[in-house]
């Protein structure tokens, strides 16, 4: 299925209410897209395996997992299926495919302990809506400093899950602390960029919502999903108001590809 440029810039757009707390921003597309990012892009990540993981035990990934789930993503995702990905004019170096997201994924799964059909598929819809497809790592529309990784978390979020990443501890201290380059050094590890989403269900929302993703079943995942949107993302939806239907579609088909 193609994607109409306009749904993907309308896409965008919502990313900025996704996580904003201050609505002062309405400057959309006339801003000078992302400025040069400091960072290189990422490594392919099939290519330079992340840091090893602090629980041995916890992280082995079966290669039907990562195969199953590179599946399921290109369905969710079309995007994703191309190999090598192809980058948005204003992301260079952004864009990630399913094969490389795979991997990253799966580890934030098992970290986070993100175990349900509902909870897979809350933030991998999450994710793909945010990132068009995993094509942003950073806000573009309009450019906000340190909005980003996979789930365009906003600059608090990303300070929050760097602080819990005891491997990044070093560019946390007082003196040297800088939300660009918190974003940058999140950015720069697939496990880091992709886990976001993971973290922020397991660690910024209520328990009611944690409580409704993890033990929903068929008839009950949706209005958990509503829950989570409504209550624990905020993605600034009025109370009544329906949940835009592109980030319906994206919902519908990871509960459908990650029922497995
Ligand atoms: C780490 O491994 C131990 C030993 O298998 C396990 O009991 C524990 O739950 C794991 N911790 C995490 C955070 O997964
Ligand atoms: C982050 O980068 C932006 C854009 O390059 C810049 O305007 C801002 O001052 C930077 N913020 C910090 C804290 O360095």
């Amino acid at each position: 299925m193609k994607i109409p440029l306009f749904a993907l810039l309308l896409a965008l757009t919502f990313s900025l209410l996704a996580f904003a707390q201050d609505g002062d921003d309405d400057s959309c597309f006339a801003d000078d897209p992302d400025p040069v990012p400091s960072a290189p892009p990422a490594p392919a990540p099939s290519s330079s395996p992340p840091s090893p993981p602090s629980n041995g035990t916890s992280t082995t990934i079966s290669p039907a997992a990562e195969a199953a789930l590179i599946a399921a993503l290109k369905t969710i995702a079309p995007a994703t299926a191309l190999e090598p990905c192809k980058d948005a004019a204003q992301a260079p170096g952004q864009c990630s495919s399913a094969s490389q997201a795979a991997g990253p994924i799966l580890r934030s799964f098992q970290k986070y302990t993100i175990e349900s059909v509902a909870e897979k598929a809350a933030v991998v819809s999450l994710m793909v809506f945010e990132t068009a497809e995993f094509k942003y790592q950073r806000n573009v529309f309009p450019g906000r400093p340190g909005q980003g990784t996979r789930n365009m978390q906003m600059p608090d979020f990303n300070k929050k899950y760097a602080t819990s990443i005891e491997e990044l501890t070093p560019i946390l201290t007082p003196l040297s602390y800088n939300i660009n380059a918190t974003l940058d050094a999140l950015v720069k590890n697939p496990d880091y960029d992709f886990g976001s989403a993971a973290w922020f269900l397991r660690n910024e929302c209520d328990e009611g919502t944690q409580t409704a993703l993890k033990k929903s079943d068929d008839g009950t995942m949706d209005a958990a999903w509503e829950m989570y949107l409504r209550k624990c993302v905020n993605i600034g939806i009025e109370e009544g108001a329906e949940i835009p239907e592109e980030r319906k579609k994206y919902w519908i088909a990871a509960k459908e590809a990650l029922k497995g």
